[in-house]
């Protein structure tokens, strides 16, 4: 579903400021696969989510996308087969317009201009169907504005938003990191349902090693730009957070690593 090849990115690239992001990474995606990805600040996490989503182009290496080569095709051509949420909730959704209005894009993201049209009786059902699936009630709510809800209930949104026309693959970076413990794990939940639900592929960036044990089928820990440690589908159950810590002090050669120098 996602082949990630020979994947080289540098920023400021001559000058002192020079910081190579992604250095040749390989990754390779099954359909269906959820793989959680962990490393500390500055590992490239975001940066490899720029380069499937189009938003940055690698200099080298190749992004294949359910079987097309998608190197060089700018974002809006890829925004159909794939959905995003960032951990900022402001990111994802339009403040100024109401919840059904911001539905109405999501929805129209994948058809062709010429089809698109407002909200006709069966649209807004559809809309509702699938709100009542956030359990927030946002579904009795389409005409408040998206700019008054609770970063929580707008993660929800966003998430909803970003799987709506079930989407090749799912990006999700942080996504529940600005959130209070309890609306965290709702939108965790929600996330567990949603992608296997549409069994959608789904790449989710995390910092905290907890979750990203429980979730998912595999797992991939990045440093300096590259993956330096894989736990596959197999190997995945086994693990535990203090064998990821010790993985990553035997590869980063230190002898005193904390929770914290790996994910913060
Ligand atoms: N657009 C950009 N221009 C210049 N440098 C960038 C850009 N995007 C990322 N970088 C640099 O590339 C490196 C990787 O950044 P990236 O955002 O991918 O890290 P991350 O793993 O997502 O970290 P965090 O956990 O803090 O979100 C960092 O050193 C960052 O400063
Ligand atoms: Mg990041």
């Amino acid at each position: 579903m996602l082949q990630l090849n020979q994947i080289y990115k540098v920023f400021y690239e001559g000058t002192p400021d020079e910081k190579v992001a992604i250095n040749q990474l390989n990754l390779q995606l099954n359909p269906g696969d959820f793989v959680t990805v962990i490393g500390s600040n500055g590992a490239g996490k975001s940066t490899l989510m720029n380069i499937i989503s189009g938003k940055i182009e690698p200099d080298i290496g190749t992004v294949m996308i359910d079987g097309s080569n998608m190197t060089g095709m700018p974002e809006h051509k890829r925004a159909r087969k794939i959905g995003r949420v960032f951990q900022d909730p402001m990111a994802g959704t339009a403040p100024t317009m109401t919840i059904e209005e911001n539905l109405v894009l999501a929805y129209n993201r994948t058809k062709p201009r010429t089809l698109n049209f407002g909200v006709t009786k069966k649209r807004r059902e559809l809309f509702q169907t699938k709100l009542e699936m956030l359990h927030l009630g946002l579904e009795n709510r389409l005409q408040a504005k998206v700019g008054l809800l609770s970063g929580g209930e707008r993660q929800a949104l966003s998430l909803l938003m970003a799987t709506f026309t079930e989407p090749k693959i799912l990006l999700l970076d942080e996504h529940t990191a600005a959130l209070d413990p309890a609306r965290a794990e709702l939108i965790t939940n929600l996330t567990k349902e949603i992608v296997s639900a549409f069994g959608l592929t789904t790449l989710m960036v995390t910092h905290n090693m907890q979750q990203a044990i429980d979730l998912g089928n595999r797992l991939i820990m990045m440093d300096k730009g590259k993956i330096i440690f894989e736990a596959s589908e197999a190997e995945k159950p086994q693990l535990t957070v203090e064998k990821l810590l010790s993985e990553f002090q035997r590869i980063r050669g230190e002898s005193l690593v904390s929770d914290r120098s790996l994910l913060a």
